[in-house]
């Protein structure tokens, strides 16, 4: 049986991860600082399984706490690296915490697993490294640039893994995730923001009431009808992504986590209204900071080499979203 390490585990993608590695017979060690996130996550997902994860509240800014995990478990195959921070509006306010936490973490938990002769590293990446896109659907040869410093941190971080795969002969395989909606279809786990930075779960809290209306950050941009569009991926298609790569580690290897098609903000409202049967009020305000109009995936390569490819589609992504949010209005806080 595999052993994997989950950093950032209990948060909303890792804990949906480990939900599929666990399905997949593999054996789950999460180390997260619960800086973002609450065990509660941890405990539901061994709650669908029926399996255990093993769970360490430890910081990778401590590499004493890495090397307590790595004492304790022996055998790890593989790391899956989703700890990071990821407010890009914060990290513009606050860089220096930024680079901090996920570049000097990133430099922490390689050194350990150096130490401890692990060989193969997931990693969370995002398009936000593409920055700008001049041309869409982005494939993976697009030239890159971000324009926050969480981005930069995540481009940073391919390019360290990069020159460790070089250096190590690590095997490291980068995952640039598109936009990450949705939540399991059992309603028990889901991402549980305090307040919303993304489009879906802010929706979603509108629709129940917790919020008066989304403002649609522009609507003249160059789409069809003018607000932005974003590629949405189901967060358990996503999952699987993962466990599609962690069974065909090689040397650096960098893919698009998308699914090609792109929905503008209008049409989400629309498709969530549809969907919750509940209104959703919406007001047109200036556009974002930092946002670009359109940004879609080319995700053959993935498809190719891993042979993953999206299944569910926005209905589904949306179906469950609400179910989430109906059943814990106030997330894992209740
Ligand atoms: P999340 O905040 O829900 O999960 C991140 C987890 O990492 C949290 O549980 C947090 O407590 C933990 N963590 C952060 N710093 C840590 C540290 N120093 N030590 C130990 N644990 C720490 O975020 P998510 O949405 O699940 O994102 C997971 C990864 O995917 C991140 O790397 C993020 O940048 C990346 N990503 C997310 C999106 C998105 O829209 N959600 C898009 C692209 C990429
Ligand atoms: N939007 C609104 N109103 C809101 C929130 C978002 O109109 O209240 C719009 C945005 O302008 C954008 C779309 O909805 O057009 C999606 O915005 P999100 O904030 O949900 O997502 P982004 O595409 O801006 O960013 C996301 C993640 C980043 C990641 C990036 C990769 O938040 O972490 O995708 O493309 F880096």
């Amino acid at each position: 049986m595999k052993k994997v390490l989950v950093t950032g585990g209990a948060g909303y993608i890792g804990s949906h991860a480990c939900l599929v590695l666990l399905e997949n017979n593999v054996e789950v060690v999460v180390l997260d600082n619960l800086c973002n996130s609450s065990l509660e996550s941890i405990k539901r997902v061994e709650k669908i399984t029926g399996k255990n994860i093993s769970f360490y509240n430890a910081d990778l800014m401590k590499p004493e706490d890495i090397e307590e995990v790595l004492q304790k478990e022996k055998n790890i195959e593989t790391v899956i690296h989703f700890a990071a921070l990821k407010a890009v509006g914060e990290s513009v306010a606050e860089p220096l915490k930024y680079y901090e936490n996920n570049i000097s973490g990133t430099i922490n938990l390689l050194n350990a697993m150096e130490q401890h002769k692990i060989q193969n590293i997931v990693f969370s990446s995002s398009a936000t490294v593409y920055g700008n896109a001049k041309t869409v659907p982005v494939d993976e040869t697009a030239p890159t640039g971000p324009t926050n410093p969480y981005g930069q941190t995540k481009l940073m971080m391919e390019q360290i893994l990069t020159d460790c795969s070089k250096a190590k002969n690590l095997n490291v395989t980068l995952l640039r995730y598109f936009n990450p909606a949705g939540a399991h279809n059992s309603g028990l786990i889901g991402e549980d923001p305090e307040y919303p930075n993304n489009l879906l779960p802010f929706v979603q809290q509108v629709a129940a009431g917790i919020r008066p209306k989304v403002m649609v950050f522009g609507d003249d941009y160059e789409t069809p009808d003018g607000s932005g569009v974003r590629d949405y991926i189901h967060v358990m298609d996503l999952a699987e992504a993962h466990y599609a790569a962690i069974l065909k580690m090689s040397e650096v290897k960098i893919y698009n986590v998308g699914t090609g098609v792109g929905y503008s903000v209008l049409e989400m409202i629309e498709a969530f209204k549809r969907i919750s049967k509940q209104d959703v009020p919406y007001e047109v305000g200036p556009r974002r900071e930092g946002d670009v109009g359109i940004l879609t995936a080319e995700a053959k390569l993935i498809k190719e080499e891993l042979g993953w490819s999206a299944k569910r589609d926005l209905d589904e992504m949306i179906q469950d979203s609400w179910r989430w949010q109906s059943q814990n209005p106030k997330g894992f806080r209740a």
